[in-house]
């Protein structure tokens, strides 16, 4: 009897310590760790990091435990842990995202279980319709593909041919741009699209070079980019006189410097530049440069950061409460100042919005960045408001 109440005394004793775990907020953070998207997977958890270095794990009295998951860039691996994340762990957000597939095979996850799902990297505008918990600090690529067309008509490029990945972002950038230039006057040449898994560019390098247009809009996902230039160059299209123009996803902060001087004079559009001209951006990019051995953040890594500002701006909002519907509430218009510049969540849409930066490649202090010229202030995801 005295061992029954002896063991009962235990049972309740790990149970108080099981109430004391319930002071513990998680975060179930899904990466590309491995696998093609790996640069994604690589800024993201620095960012995230570099973001608990600077702000403590402590929020509205709970403790924040970031629980990284590496999915391989294999959208029905980011599923799988994700389920196992919410039933298993309890986790409060989801986090993460490297690519549109696994965004996309989370969504019925996040839903169901009415767990926030925080996109910090994929960038296809009809993610943040997949699902109610769903919310985005990244972007879309409408967003810089729209901006791009315009600028691209105004100064002159009157026949473009497009190059995108074949799969959802590299096609709303395709379309975005392409209905943007033609309403503008000008002339889609053809539109091209490579596979996004192992592409191989020189066939459609060759049919470019046959075109011969006033430009080419490409996009690649983050981390393909230097891969793109080498071929363009080899096959000698930057002598060509066909002016490569871009969303900034090709000019990557992470590989830009590696990519030679082919590449200065092009102009791009994008939402972060690590050369981001605010006292915000001067000390994020010096400590995450510290923290990670001189590495140069990108966009992915501002995704991951901001990212992170949501869920502890949530929290402090809901006093720790973790109901998934009321963290929603307190995400729905948030703004604040992120490295890249101002950013709110439309409380319609729970999708970024966020100013566009024109930007041309240039050397500075002997580096190449993404310089910005021009700002298109406060952008809505476009596919978005033309819906409405
Ligand atoms: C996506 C991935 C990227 O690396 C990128 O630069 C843009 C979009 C995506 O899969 O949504």
């Amino acid at each position: 009897m005295l061992k029954r109440g002896m063991a009962a005394v235990a049972a309740l004793a790990l149970a108080s310590s099981g109430a004391a775990a319930q002071e513990t907020v998680k975060i179930g953070l899904v990466l590309p760790m491995t696998g093609q998207q790996a640069s994604t997977g690589k800024q993201i958890e620095a960012a995230v990091k570099l973001y608990q270095a600077q702000h403590g794990n402590m929020v509205a009295g709970k403790k924040i435990e970031v629980i990284l998951k590496d999915d391989t860039t294999v959208p029905d691996v980011t599923k799988r842990l994700a389920t196992e994340l919410v039933t298993n762990d309890k986790v409060a957000f989801l986090a993460g995202f490297g690519i549109t597939p696994s965004a996309m095979s989370t969504a019925p996850v996040a839903t169901q279980a009415k767990v926030p799902e925080i996109v910090m990297a994929a960038g296809t505008s009809s993610i943040t319709e997949a699902s109610p918990f769903i919310a985005r600090t990244s972007f879309t690529l409408a967003q810089s593909s729209v901006p791009m067309a315009e600028w691209a008509f105004k100064n002159g490029i009157k026949k473009v041919v497009t190059l995108v990945s074949d799969y959802g972002p590299g096609i709303d950038a395709e379309k975005s741009f392409s209905d943007k230039f033609k309403a503008d006057g000008g002339t889609i040449v053809e539109n091209l699209r490579i596979p996004m898994r192992s592409p191989d560019f020189s066939p459609v390098l060759q049919k470019v070079a046959d075109a011969k247009p006033d430009a080419l809009f490409v996009f690649v996902p983050s981390g393909t980019g230097a891969q793109f230039v080498k071929q363009f160059v080899e096959r000698g299209l930057d002598k060509s006189g066909v002016k490569l123009i871009a969303t900034g996803d090709v000019t990557d902060d992470d590989q830009l410097n590696g990519m030679g001087d082919a590449v200065v004079g092009v102009i791009n559009a994008h939402n972060y530049s690590a050369n981001h001209n605010s006292a915000l951006n001067k000390s994020f990019v010096e400590g995450f440069k510290k923290a990670n051995s001189g590495m140069r953040p990108n966009f992915m890594a501002v995704g991951g950061y901001d990212g992170m500002h949501l869920i502890y701006e949530a929290l402090k909002k809901t006093n720790g409460d973790t109901d998934g519907t009321k963290l929603m509430t307190a995400i729905k218009g948030m703004a604040w100042e992120s490295p890249r510049g101002p950013i709110s969540i439309d409380p319609d849409t729970r999708d970024i919005v966020q100013n566009i930066y024109i930007r041309k490649v240039q050397k500075v202090d002997g580096e190449l960045y993404n310089v910005e010229f021009d700002t298109i202030a406060n952008v809505k995801d476009p596919v978005k408001a033309a819906k409405k």
